[in-house]
């Protein structure tokens, strides 16, 4: 069995401010570094590092070639990613002094996916294989009703969060992966035990992946509950912590691994994550992750 990450993959232009600009106000930042990105690609990264195999789906745009080149060192399969004309899509994040961002999206070719596009790349999985799917590519709901045909699993990380995913048949999805921010805009409810209780009874019988910020996590699936801690580190660079989370995720719960020990180890990569900076760059490989207690 294996996964497909059908997703977003950005340039990611990272400007060091002193806080995040607000309106109208004009600022100047420390320094600019350029990663490769998107919530696609750092997933499928972190799932690759884990020890899955992983097939990446999407769309590049001319200047492109680097995303393929950093797949493939990752031994993230290729055939199905595409090159297109035009730009591909990137990201404008401001990253404080605390380690915190805000990003601001350009989709570029990853709003370029067709239907023909989305059937030719289903036709190499099957019934079992995982889909992992965000929420900053085109053509989601016509994305998820196919795999669901095929009997895929599906885990959809709803970010961001926003009014498309309303065109999307969520009864399909096998996990939902979110952020507190995330299960308060879908819920309306502040609480994360409202929110898993309001999600569980919306959707049963999926899990639900509720990541805490320094709260730690719960999973929840029929009617159990599982809680973890995160690990604390110095935040230098929150970006992609919460990719490096799900893609982990995706790998193990792949394996078939206890659920348990699945939070543990999606703690101990994010928290890695976090100490550095940098997306698909802080991703950690999996070596790293097991002999994290050792440090
Ligand atoms: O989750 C972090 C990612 O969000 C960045 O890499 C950026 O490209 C945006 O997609």
């Amino acid at each position: 069995m294996k996964i497909l990450d059908f997703g977003s993959l950005n340039y990611d232009y990272v400007y060091g401010v002193e806080h995040v600009v607000v309106p109208g106000e004009t600022i100047s930042s420390r320094d600019m570094e350029i990663f490769c990105g998107g919530k696609g690609l750092n997933q499928a990264i972190a799932a690759a590092r884990a020890g899955a195999e992983v097939h990446m789906a999407g769309m590049v745009g001319e200047d492109g070639q680097l995303f393929m080149d950093i797949c493939k060192e990752n031994g993230i399969d290729v055939s199905y990613l595409k090159q297109v004309p035009g730009k591909s899509g990137h990201a404008i994040i401001q990253l404080d002094k605390n380690g915190q961002n805000s990003i601001l999206l350009y989709g570029g070719s990853n709003r370029k996916i067709t239907k023909e596009y989305v059937d030719e790349v289903l036709t190499g999985f099957s019934k079992g294989d995982l889909l992992l799917l965000q929420n900053e590519i085109n053509m989601l709901d016509y994305i998820i009703d196919k795999a669901y045909e095929k009997g895929m699993r599906i885990l959809l990380n709803p970010s961001p969060y926003d009014e498309k995913l309303a065109a999307c048949d969520l009864s399909k999805i096998s996990v939902f992966l979110i952020n507190e921010i995330e299960g308060e805009q879908i819920t309306k409810e502040k609480e994360p035990e409202k929110m898993l209780d309001v999600l569980e009874e919306k959707y049963p019988g999926a899990g639900i992946m509720l990541t805490l910020g320094s709260k730690g996590s719960v999973y929840a699936n029929k009617g159990k509950r599982y809680r973890q801690d995160i690990f604390k580190v110095k935040a230098v660079d929150t970006t992609a912590a919460g990719d490096t989370f799900t893609g982990y995720f995706a790998a193990s719960v792949l394996k078939g691994m206890p659920m348990e020990e699945i939070l543990r180890k999606c703690a101990k990569a994010s928290a890695i994550a976090v100490s550095k900076k940098g997306a698909s760059d802080s991703i950690p490989k999996e070596e790293e992750v097991d002999g994290y207690e050792l440090l």
